[in-house]
């Protein structure tokens, strides 16, 4: 990759469904990756092996992985957030996977139901089986620059925390900007911390985009050397435990950014264009969404801190 080459992420089957409320079609999922294919991506999150009870959308995360296209200039991820993740996503034959922590606490409660601490311990076992199996680990920081609830985050904490990921083996740091609410200058202060830590070329910008702000937010992040961004066709997704967050910023919208501002991403805009017309048609209507909470008969375990 050049310094003039960029990554574009796809987030679409995993962020940008895991949020519809309606559950959407296993071959529905199928036909989506399979047009994914045709933009070119080199990376794709499939889906994800978390506990169906919490996101069942996804719960068919198997499913879809064996009946893909699987070329081989693709690599397709799945998040992880514990062992019983980790082998389902094994035997599911991903490429990579993700582990998912944050920087603040609450969210991390309501995210994956531990402390940012307990969950690094739970992601120790995870690391070293990925380890002896030869699988990349990707690591997501959320809440990165705000949380609804614990109020703005210190960059410190998120630079600490990317360190310690990395350490831990982790090939790349996401960064989540969650609730899609950063503005560049609080990107910019928070990248100081980061590429410090560890360096702009082990960073990634992802990006929701509640704000309008996110295309900024990438514009604001590439003098840092970052050339790694996540995305979703046709701006798809969410998160089920930040509520109110939209998806994240259009795959489209980034990469018609960066062509026009001298990026070259390898990925072929009309096929983008097909496939963010396949994603809207996806979406759901408004009145079809949850406002702030699951539905009841989606609750997960009653451990789980209601948002
Ligand atoms: P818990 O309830 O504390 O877990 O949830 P548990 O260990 O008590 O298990 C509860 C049940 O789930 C048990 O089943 C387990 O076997 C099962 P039961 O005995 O009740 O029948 N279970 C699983 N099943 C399948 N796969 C698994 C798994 N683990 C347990 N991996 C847990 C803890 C972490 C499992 C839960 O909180 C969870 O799954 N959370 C995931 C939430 C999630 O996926 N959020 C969205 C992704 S993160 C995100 O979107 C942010 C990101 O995009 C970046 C950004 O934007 O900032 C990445
Ligand atoms: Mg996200």
């Amino acid at each position: 990759m050049t310094q003039n080459s960029v990554r574009i992420f796809e987030m679409s089957p995993r962020d940008g469904l895991q949020n519809e409320p309606v559950f959407t079609l296993t071959a529905t999922k199928i036909t989506r990756i399979n047009l994914l294919l045709r933009c070119d991506f080199a990376d794709i999150e499939a889906t994800s092996f978390v506990s169906p009870k919490w996101v069942p959308q996804l719960a068919d995360g198997a499913a879809v992985m064996v009946a893909i296209d699987r070329p081989p200039s693709v690599s397709y991820a799945a998040l992880v957030p514990n062992m019983t993740g980790f082998d389902h996503a094994l035997a599911a034959g991903v490429d990579s996977i993700g582990i998912f922590a944050a920087a603040s606490q609450s969210f991390s409660q309501k995210n994956i139901n531990c402390s940012i601490a307990e969950s690094l311990g739970r992601f120790q076992p995870v690391m070293a089986a990925a380890a002896a199996h030869k699988i990349p680990v990707r690591g997501y920081i959320s809440m990165v620059v705000h949380c609804p609830d614990d109020g703005d985050t210190d960059p410190q904490i998120v630079a600490d925390l990317a360190s310690r990921m990395m350490d831990m083996g982790c090939y790349q740091i996401s960064l989540g900007d969650t609730v899609g609410m950063a503005k560049p200058p609080a990107i910019q202060k928070l990248l100081d911390q980061c590429v410090h830590a560890v360096g702009g070329a082990y960073l990634a910008g992802h990006y929701h985009d509640t704000g309008g702000q996110a295309l900024a937010n990438i514009a604001a992040s590439l003098p840092y050397g970052i050339r790694c961004f996540d995305a979703s066709v046709g701006g798809l997704g969410g998160c089920p435990y930040a509520p109110g967050a939209a998806g994240n910023v259009a795959s489209e919208a980034v990469a018609e950014m960066l062509s026009k501002a001298g990026f070259a991403t390898g990925l072929d805009h009309d096929a983008l264009a097909v496939a963010a017309k396949f994603a809207s048609s996806l979406r759901q209507p408004p009145a079809n969404r949850p406002s702030t909470k699951r539905p009841s008969n989606n609750q997960p375990s009653s451990k789980r801190q209601t948002p």
